[in-house]
């Protein structure tokens, strides 16, 4: 078998993760208050909550950490179908994990097209008007996951108008946000809007490391006390260590260096697979390229069936996620996820070459 080159890895390279200076703020944070860098911290480490609460022009009591922003969107799943009923837009495609939670939360699910400018408002727009009322709205505006999508500032504009005219909660995840190749930074919804119908959702993950398990909510007032109950019952508080020593990285002004550090590496992967599916991908593919963060969303022309495809894929050590998985509903049996982000720079021209072939030569590939 050839050696692997996968793309289903929505995770950084090993060079993009800040190794030493992580090591020397673990130092420091044991250094500066080991008692409090070891001891529960319900909501989290007080220092970081402060930190990325300035981020955010909130009060520090509005942010909640967590062990990772997965167990975020599982807290809010656990918190806005408690009784197992009621409904939750998401957009399609959308992050599989994200389905998988709202799924076994109870959540009757609803999915809003999406193209490379955001989600179909209007189809949104008329799904309320003809009476529904979801309990949650969950959207990745930026550099989506799988889609690399980025909505527009009138898109925006538009979703935050409807969450005040029917009263609704936006969920804005936005892992990817500040990882942008090019273009003009787009107000986040939670910015536009204040931060009364839009719960913010983010991650070290990306940016950082995904070792380092933290990722954090931005609460209204309203959900503060809930959520609190809700995390300390979970695990009385998320992991102090690596919060600390998040907060002596960042405190230290390491953060916005290697977020430029990660996007440099990041922009260099996604040109070298934007050229590598130029060349090798069959006239009739489809993409939209990516102005920011991980992945390229490709769909495939003449009826290739990515689910049937995928063994072949794997037998090539060119593994990806099939589209299908990103979908509530029906949609993305043509379609591919594939993560740049992991793979070396000058092994990606290969990778795409060689599922290049998988697609010509699988018999799927014949419709
Ligand atoms: C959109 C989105 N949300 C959340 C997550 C989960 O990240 P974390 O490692 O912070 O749990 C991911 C990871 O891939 C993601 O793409």
């Amino acid at each position: 078998m050839p050696d692997a080159i996968p793309f289903t890895r929505g995770v950084p390279a090993a060079d993009l993760i800040p190794v030493d200076d992580l090591r020397d703020a673990t130092r420091r944070a044991l250094d500066a208050d080991p008692v409090a860098a070891l001891s529960y911290a319900p909501g989290g480490y007080r220092p970081l909550r402060e930190w990325i609460g300035a981020r955010h022009g909130v009060d520090a009591g509005r942010v909640l950490i967590t062990n990772g922003s997965l167990q975020a969107i599982g807290f809010l799943g656990r918190h806005f179908f408690a009784d197992r009923d009621g409904a939750a837009v998401v957009e399609a495609p959308t992050y599989d994990r994200t389905l998988k939670i709202l799924r076994e939360a109870g959540a009757d699910l609803h999915a809003v097209p999406l193209d490379p400018d955001g989600l179909d408002v209007d189809r949104f727009a008329d799904l309320l008007a003809g009476g529904l009322r979801p309990r949650l709205v969950y959207l990745i505006p930026t550099y989506q996951n799988p889609s690399g999508a980025c909505a527009s500032l009138e898109r925006r504009q538009a979703l935050v108008e409807l969450a005040r005219r029917y009263d609704l909660v936006l969920v804005e995840d936005d892992p990817y946000g500040l990882l942008r190749f090019e273009g003009d930074p787009v107000p986040t919804l939670h910015e536009l809007d204040g931060g009364e119908h839009v719960i913010y959702c983010s991650s070290f993950t990306k940016t950082v490391a995904p070792g380092v398990r933290t990722g954090y909510l931005v609460v209204p007032e309203r959900l503060v006390k809930p959520l609190a109950v809700l995390s300390e019952n979970t695990h009385i508080g998320p992991n102090t260590l690596a919060e600390a020593v998040l907060a002596a990285y960042c405190g230290a002004g390491r953060f916005e260096p290697n977020v430029e550090r990660a996007t440099a590496g990041l922009r260099t992967r996604r040109d070298a697979m934007e050229a590598a599916l130029r060349a090798h991908f069959p006239v009739g593919a489809r993409w939209a390229t990516p102005r920011g963060g991980y992945f390229f969303w490709v769909e495939l022309p003449d009826g290739v069936d990515t689910t049937d495809a995928l063994p072949a894929a794997a037998e090539q050590g060119v593994p990806y996620v099939r589209g299908a998985d990103f979908f509530a509903g029906e949609g993305g049996r043509d379609a591919v996820r594939l993560a740049y982000s992991a793979c070396p720079a000058d092994r990606i021209d290969e990778g795409i070459a060689r599922l290049a072939g998988v697609f010509a030569s699988h018999p799927a590939a014949v419709a």
